[in-house]
């Protein structure tokens, strides 16, 4: 893998290095490096490698913000890769259930297709029988951002940006949308969003890793224990559009306040799990202030990992890898079957432009949108 050093990486740093002989863990060592990993659209896609010195380590695509992979270590200080995806951008470019992409600009459903903002009416790219998923044809998952350089590959971070034109998918407004992968050396990935725009337009930004705690493609999940902390879910109707309401998790197989493995009820009769075919709802989380707050935790004995997820959000789709079927072949010719990884997804809940009663996600000239989710990793 090529080493990239930006600009404003001094020669003095570079002679310090040389003095610290390199050692990965002195302060001047490169934490991130770049390696090509294709083209799409007549623009150059690399692979950037992020490290930190607690054994963590992302390899991130500038191609849809794709975390390709994810090492993280076990309870032996094993690292494992723990998220599903591909080891070339051509599958990528095949078919990908949104494999550890950024989305937007609307992560999750809008239903019909259709939203009125400020008394216009506009109509979006359905993708998904009659309504939009996760941007439309070609959200953020399938474009390529623009990777920013110049900051300095001492830090283990990537920040990417991506202009959405006025009018693409439907949406309205120039949007401006940057993310800033972090790993830090708490062994967290953080994530950090942030969005303007010249029209007034409508914004659900979310990240769609696929995880997988004993290792991606070392089968299901579903002995996966789960922490939400929320006390309500928007319930769903069988086209998997929301309701509008906001329904209590008690008595149902949506509580998850005490951890439960995933497949402890996920074949109960409950309408709810038969329109996801399993779990792909919103829960509502249970916030304290305005800043990160814990909003899931997941275990996994085997490999002792675990997985806490904070965020400034207010919802999190919980998804249990319901539509994946073996036809997507992964990492290392491993086929991801059934229920082998899940995603948590914090964002704003689904629908939100055509349920008022939901928090906004109207963003306006002038604003500056911002939010952040840390995934964090231990193990025991
Ligand atoms: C959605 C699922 C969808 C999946 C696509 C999830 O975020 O909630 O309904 O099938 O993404 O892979």
């Amino acid at each position: 893998m090529t080493q990239f050093l930006p600009a404003t990486f001094s020669l003095v740093a570079a002679a310090a290095m040389l003095i610290a002989g390199c050692s990965p863990s002195h302060p001047d060592a490169p934490r991130r490096s770049k390696a090509p990993f294709g083209s799409v659209d007549g623009k150059e896609v690399f692979l950037y490698t992020l490290r930190n010195n607690a054994g963590m380590e992302a390899r991130i695509t500038n191609y849809g913000g794709i975390v390709v992979s994810l090492l993280v270590p076990d309870k032996s200080n094993t690292p494992g890769d723990i998220v599903l995806g591909y080891d070339s951008l051509s599958s990528y470019l095949k078919a990908t259930p949104y494999f550890g992409a950024i989305v937007g600009r609307y992560g999750n459903r809008i239903g019909r297709a259709h939203f009125t903002l400020d008394g216009k009416e506009y109509t979006l790219n359905a993708n998904d029988g009659p309504n939009t998923l996760h941007g439309g044809l070609k959200g953020f998952d399938k474009v390529v951002w623009d990777a920013d350089e110049s900051t300095p590959a001492t830090k283990a971070s990537l920040t990417l940006s991506y202009l959405s034109k006025d009018g693409e998918e439907g949406y309205p407004g120039n949007l401006k949308a940057t993310v800033v992968y972090t790993v830090t050396d708490s062994n967290e990935l953080r994530i950090d969003y942030a969005a303007t725009t010249d029209k007034p337009t409508v914004l659900n930004l979310t990240h769609h890793s696929y995880f997988n705690l004993a290792g991606a493609g070392n089968g299901d999940i579903l002995s996966h224990e789960l922490m939400l902390n929320a006390d309500k879910f928007t319930p769903i109707d069988s086209g998997l559009i929301t309701t509008g309401e906001l329904k209590p998790v008690e008595g149902t197989p949506m509580d998850f306040r005490t951890p439960t493995a995933i497949g402890a009820r996920i074949a109960a009769k409950d309408d709810q799990l038969r329109f996801g075919r399993g779990y792909d709802h919103n829960w509502v989380l249970n916030r304290t202030g305005e800043g990160l707050s814990l909003a899931a935790r997941v275990t996994e004995k085997t490999s002792g990992r675990v997985m806490e997820v904070w965020t400034t959000q207010p919802g999190i789709q919980f998804y249990s890898g319901n539509f994946l079927d073996g036809t997507n072949i992964g990492k290392g010719g491993k086929p991801y079957a059934y229920r082998t990884g899940f995603c948590l997804e914090t964002q704003h809940f689904p629908d939100s432009p055509n349920k008022p009663s939901f928090p906004s996600t109207v963003l306006r000239p002038g604003e500056n949108f911002t939010s952040t989710t840390v995934y964090k990793f231990s193990a025991r």
